[in-house]
């Protein structure tokens, strides 16, 4: 027979445990429905891809690829914020839980897509950050969306947060490169290897508008 001492550190842990079993379980729905979030966001961009292919032959997207941030990195990003790990703050601090990664052949494509999709009625736009009209002094360049996409669960609809990152094939392989190389440690010369990096990114750049030019002189005129 336990004593009330005893009794009371029971409670006190089976409560905690259900606490923690209630939280678990609140963590594993809103990562359900940033999951569904991505799927919508994809099939919107995959619906395009088709309609566009179909119009002008020739595929703007040349591949999508999806993530859901892991656990680990949304407790170092909150906590890097200064917040706490709760549902509430995760929803309203983390805007790229749910991130869609769309690769397009031409930098026009970009734009084009993005127009389409912003344009839809039931996306919110958040946030735009341009980085190919104004290029990071790294030489990173990609188009940032953050939008809002509704999602309907059986009993609710929900309104999503979803970072939609466009980049040319080129632009995609530089990015790749470089995060490899930032996270790189013991890296000899690292100021000779930005400096590499962004010359790479000036000629990328050029690249990617005198093929853009090529397919315009190429293409067929229906
Ligand atoms: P976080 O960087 O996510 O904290 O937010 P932010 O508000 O600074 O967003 P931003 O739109 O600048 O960047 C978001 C994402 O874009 C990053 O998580 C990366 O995936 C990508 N990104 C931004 N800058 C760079 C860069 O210089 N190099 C590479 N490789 N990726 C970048
Ligand atoms: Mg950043």
């Amino acid at each position: 027979m336990p004593n009330d001492y005893n009794l009371a550190e029971l409670i006190s842990k089976v409560s905690n445990q259900q606490e923690l079993f209630e939280s678990a379980k609140e963590f594993q729905d809103m990562m359900m429905r940033y999951e569904c979030a991505v799927m919508e966001v994809e099939t919107k961009i995959k619906i395009l891809n088709e309609e566009f292919s179909l119009r002008t032959q020739r595929n703007p997207i040349e591949s999508i690829k999806s993530r859901i941030k892991s656990p680990a990195s949304i407790y170092e990003k909150l906590s890097r914020k200064g917040y706490d790990m709760t549902i509430e703050n995760m929803e309203q601090h983390i805007k790229d839980i749910a991130g869609v990664r769309v690769i397009c052949s031409f930098p026009e494509d970009i734009y084009a897509v993005a127009r389409l999709i912003t344009e839809q009625d039931d996306i919110v736009i958040l946030e735009i950050k341009d980085y190919i009209a104004k290029p990071k002094d790294n030489g990173y360049r990609s188009l940032h969306l953050i939008i809002a996409v509704p999602i309907f669960l059986a009993n609710e609809k929900r309104n999503m947060k979803v970072e939609i990152q466009f980049r040319t094939i080129a632009m995609d392989f530089w990015a790749s490169l470089e995060h490899k190389v930032k996270y790189k440690k013991n890296v000899e010369n690292p100021e000779e290897i930005a400096k590499e990096l962004k010359e790479c990114a000036d000629i990328i750049t050029s690249v990617d508008y005198k093929m853009q030019e090529i397919e315009h002189r190429t293409s067929v005129i229906e």
